[in-house]
Parts: C-alpha cells; sequence; structure tokens
C-alpha cells in the first residue's frame, strides 16, 4: 500500500512525501519581479512545514510582458545569485523547488496602460479580464519558445529541482489550446496537433537548453469548461505526445476565468463529495501515460486522498488554498493531528494585490 510519506523518485528528483505545493502566486515579490523578504519567509515556511516539494507561483520568462503586482521573473541573469540563496535555504529542509514558468497572455493589464505587449494566439478579447491582445507573429513565437527556454537554462543554473510549464487556467499557453481564443489558419492553430505545436516547440526548446535528464513538467487543463473550450480527449493527446517527447510529470486542473460560473475550481468546498473535484480527468490520464500523474484541486482530507493513490493512477497530491491557510498541514499530519484541512475553499485568498486568507490574516497573493 502506498503512503502519503512514502520516499519516491522521478526523473532523478528524490521527494522525501508525496505532497507538492501546487504554484500558487504569492504577489509579494518587488516590482522588477525580484525576491523580498517577504516571499523569501513564504518560501521557508512552506518548507518548514513539511511539504516535500514546492512549485513557485507562475513567474515571469519575459519582462516584454507586463509582471502581475507582485509576481515572480525569471527573465534575465540577474535573478541566479537570489534564487541560489532561496533554493538553498528550501534545500536545508529536505525539499525539493520547482520554478513555474509562464506567460500571462491576455490575463493581464491591457498594454494602454502599461506600455507593454499583451500577446495572444489570437486577437480574441478575454471574457473575463476584457482586454484584447496582439495576435503572435511567428518571430514573437520563436522569440518566446527562447525566452522559456532561457528561463529554463537560468532556473536550472540557479539550482532549481525542475521547472514546471504553466499551460493551464487561461495563461498564454493555454489560450494556444483553447479553440475559442486560438482563431489561427496557420501551423499553431485548427486541429488539435496544431494548437498544441506552441507548447511541444516550447517544451523541446526548453529540452534542447538543459539537457535530457532536467526535469521538466507541465500544468495543464483537462477541460476549459467553456463554450468552445478544449476538450478532455484534447488534453489526453496532449499528455501522451508530451510524454512521448520525454516530460516528466503532469499535473491536472482544469477551468480558467472564462469558465462557465461553478464549473472548474471549486469553491467553498462544503461536502466531501465536492472535494478532489479533478481526479477523475487525473486518473484517466494516469491509466494513458507512463509518467507521474499530480492530482490538484480540493485535496483537503487525509484518509480520502490516501485512496485517491492506492486506488487510483495517481502518484503524487498538490495543495494550495489549503497552504496558504496553514503552511505546517502536512508537518501537522505527519505528527498525528488528522484533521482534514483547515481551509474552507472561501476563495477570499484570492484578492489582487496581495492574498489575505480569513484565518490567519497573512498578506499573501492574487489570482489563478
Ligand atoms: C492565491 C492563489 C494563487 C494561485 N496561483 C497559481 C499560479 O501561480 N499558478 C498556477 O498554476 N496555479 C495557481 N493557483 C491555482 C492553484 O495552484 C490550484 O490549482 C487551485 O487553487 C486548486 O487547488 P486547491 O484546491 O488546493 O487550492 C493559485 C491559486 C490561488 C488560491
Amino acid at each position: 500500500m502506498k503512503s502519503l510519506f512514502d520516499q519516491t523518485e522521478f526523473a532523478g528528483l528524490k521527494l522525501k512525501n508525496r505532497f507538492i505545493r501546487s504554484a500558487t502566486y504569492d504577489g509579494v515579490a518587488d516590482e522588477g519581479g525580484h525576491v523580498t523578504e517577504e516571499l523569501f519567509q513564504i518560501y521557508e515556511n512552506l518548507a518548514k512545514g513539511g511539504v516535500g516539494t514546492i512549485i513557485t507561483g507562475l513567474t515571469a520568462v519575459t519582462d516584454r510582458e507586463q509582471l502581475s503586482p507582485g509576481q515572480m521573473g525569471i527573465y534575465d541573469d540577474s535573478f541566479i545569485t537570489e534564487y541560489k540563496r532561496l533554493i538553498n535555504v528550501i534545500h536545508q529542509h529536505d525539499t525539493n523547488i520547482i520554478v513555474q514558468l509562464a506567460s500571462l497572455g491576455s490575463q493581464n493589464s491591457p498594454s494602454e496602460t502599461t506600455g507593454k505587449v499583451v500577446w495572444g494566439p489570437s486577437a480574441v478579447e478575454d471574457s473575463n479580464y476584457k482586454v484584447t491582445p496582439q495576435e503572435m507573429t511567428l518571430e514573437d513565437i520563436s522569440f518566446l519558445q527562447t525566452a522559456f527556454a532561457d528561463a529554463a537554462l537560468r532556473a536550472q543554473k540557479a539550482g532549481f529541482d525542475g521547472i514546471q510549464l504553466h499551460a493551464a487556467h487561461g495563461y498564454l499557453l493555454s489560450k494556444f489550446l483553447t479553440p475559442y481564443y486560438n482563431r489561427r489558419t496557420d501551423n499553431y492553430g485548427g486541429t488539435i496537433e496544431n494548437r498544441a505545436r506552441m507548447i511541444f516547440e516550447t517544451y523541446q526548446a526548453i529540452r534542447e537548453k538543459v539537457g535530457p535528464t532536467y526535469p521538466i513538467l507541465i500544468k495543464i487543463n483537462s477541460d476549459d469548461f467553456m463554450d468552445d473550450g478544449m476538450s478532455f480527449e484534447e488534453c489526453k493527446y496532449v499528455c501522451q505526445k508530451l510524454t512521448a517527447l520525454g516530460i516528466n510529470a503532469v499535473e491536472i486542473s482544469g477551468g480558467s476565468p472564462s469558465s462557465r460560473l461553478n464549473e472548474g475550481v471549486v469553491r467553498g468546498i462544503k461536502a466531501p463529495e465536492q472535494e478532489e473535484y479533478f481526479k477523475r480527468y487525473a486518473a484517466e490520464i494516469g491509466q494513458e501515460i507512463h509518467v507521474p500523474v499530480i492530482a490538484v484541486g480540493g485535496n483537503r482530507e487525509f484518509t480520502s486522498i490516501t485512496k485517491l493513490i492506492n486506488e487510483l493512477p495517481i502518484e503524487y497530491i498538490a495543495l494550495s488554498r489549503p497552504l496558504i491557510c496553514e503552511s505546517d498541514l502536512i508537518k501537522r499530519w505527519q505528527d498525528g493531528d488528522m484533521k482534514s484541512a483547515k481551509c474552507v475553499s472561501c476563495n477570499k485568498c484570492f484578492r489582487r494585490g496581495g492574498t489575505l486568507c480569513i484565518f490567519n490574516r497573512r498578506k499573501q497573493s492574487a489570482p489563478q
């Protein structure tokens, strides 16, 4: 029988338990995306709190785009030294740290107010942010793929234990997969093979830079839960192809701010049936691919998530909101206090300009 506290290994990465802090935008980096003392503290607390692997909040690979307030960056070599210091401290707690690389696309402030570029696969207004991106040219695509690859190399040089591509929740890579937002008629639009090309090529550009053994993960939507969105069948195709290309693990999420109301991320979890809300998708993908699947979304109760890893082809359990609420949740469970996570998924932590958990009032981060 598998335990949540098993020591495991994949792609050369040793994990002291099966808990992963799912990428969570902390909103406390400085204006340029650099590490602040507050950010440092959040990560150190997480490491002290027992989680085996931390995935950082979404981190900008280029400063041609406007960073969200407090978003982390890794867009030039000036970041290497400060991340070395952060990583060093996390490693002292026998905890891994993986950086999530992202491009925000149209889930951002408009160019008119920032003077920065807003890219999209096509010039289709984001239904939630009401921002219309500029359709990426082939040069833009190639520039951004290189920016992802350079950022990954920087991450490797700094000592991050791996990188995760953010291809979920309506950010730029996710938008390429979504027919509603991707109306291109060239090789990057149309069929799922074409819509996923941006991700496949970005993955390959990264792999070329970091070599065959460096862990590369991806977070992807199971379904966009919107009209004319990416379907689950299409997500399965993308995961299979990425596995064939050499990706090392996939985290299965779903939805975006453009999703239909009450679909995708579950808010206000009030009953056990509402927990682990993407598990059926993660399990189906786990049956079809041979790399570890990470389940995220509504993981709250110890016995129930223990079942998840034993009854379904799921290897790792990722949590976000519960660790905003209680950074020491994993240690608490390990020490024998098995009460469910205190987080009630009220989503009041989703606040632009700094997340605040209603239970601990610790200022933290902002959007998805
Ligand atoms: C404040 C906040 C910030 C988030 N930031 C990110 C992010 O930077 N990247 C990402 O992939 N997901 C982000 N998410 C989504 C979470 O990683 C996770 O997928 C989602 O909250 C569901 O998991 P949970 O039920 O454990 O909270 C964020 C969620 C919250 C609440």
